[in-house]
């Protein structure tokens, strides 16, 4: 395929191959740190990886050179096809009503960061976001899910409550469930699809790069049950 020449923010995903990423994204290792109770808490932005402008991330799962491809994929006979719903957010996501907030959730778009889980769930504190501190703990819980699964929505405002993201690409580690997870995508990255088609552009996105998932290009979890584990640190001496 041909890669338009550009320098926005973007990642496309070619035909059972890499991705491919342009725009000077900064990526770096994104952790997720637990609470004592072995809930995910907070995210851990790691240093920046050099890289250029443009850079190839592994999308097969089998590089020997993650996070960036080094043409595996072809070895292996990759099948990357895309099967993940082209619907708008809005029309994929269940409401979840609240007094103050509502809670939107498109539960083929998790990635099992597991933000949602502690005190008491978030589908729980939606029902409570008149009490401001549940508000808080929900909006902190809600935006930290990597996928935009989740989406705080004020109803007053009718719109919905995004927290602000560098643009960046986080490369998900999970100690807690010792693996590697997904591409985490923020800031409004495009993502463009082996044919042409661009996804709906959002804050929070998390592409597959275990290979496995059943909802491509986006992560479903799958990573955790197979515990991919990718390899840190490559440079970009191994772009393709
Ligand atoms: S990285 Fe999550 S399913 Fe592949």
């Amino acid at each position: 395929m041909t890669i338009p020449r550009t320098d926005a923010a973007q990642v496309i995903v070619t035909a059972n191959g890499p991705y491919i990423v342009t725009g000077h994204v900064s990526l770096a290792l994104l952790t997720i740190i637990i609470d004592a109770h072995g809930g995910s808490e907070e995210w851990a932005r790691g240093e920046a990886l050099p890289t250029k402008a443009k850079y190839a991330l592994c999308r097969c799962g089998h590089s020997a050179h993650k996070p960036f491809c080094d043409g595996t994929h072809a070895k292996i006979d990759f099948d990357g096809t895309e099967t993940a719903s082209r619907a708008p957010y809005l029309e994929q996501a269940q409401v979840f009503d609240g007094p103050v907030l509502a809670l939107l959730d498109a539960e083929k778009l998790c990635a099992f960061a597991r933000f949602c889980d502690p005190n008491g769930r978030v589908w729980n504190q939606a029902a409570e976001t008149d009490d401001p501190q549940v508000r808080a703990m929900f909006l902190r819980q809600v935006g930290n899910c990597p996928a935009g699964r989740l989406v705080a929505w004020d109803k007053a405002a009718g719109a919905p409550v995004e927290p602000t993201l560098p643009i960046s690409i986080g490369l998900v580690e999970d100690p807690a469930e010792g693996c590697s997870g997904p591409l985490a995508l923020q800031g409004n990255i495009a993502v463009i699809a082996a044919d042409g088609f661009a996804y709906e552009l959002r804050n929070r996105v998390t592409l597959c790069r275990c290979g496995e998932s059943s909802n491509k290009p986006f992560c479903d979890g799958t990573h955790a049950a197979i515990k991919f584990k990718a390899d840190y640190p490559a440079t970009e001496q191994h772009m393709r």
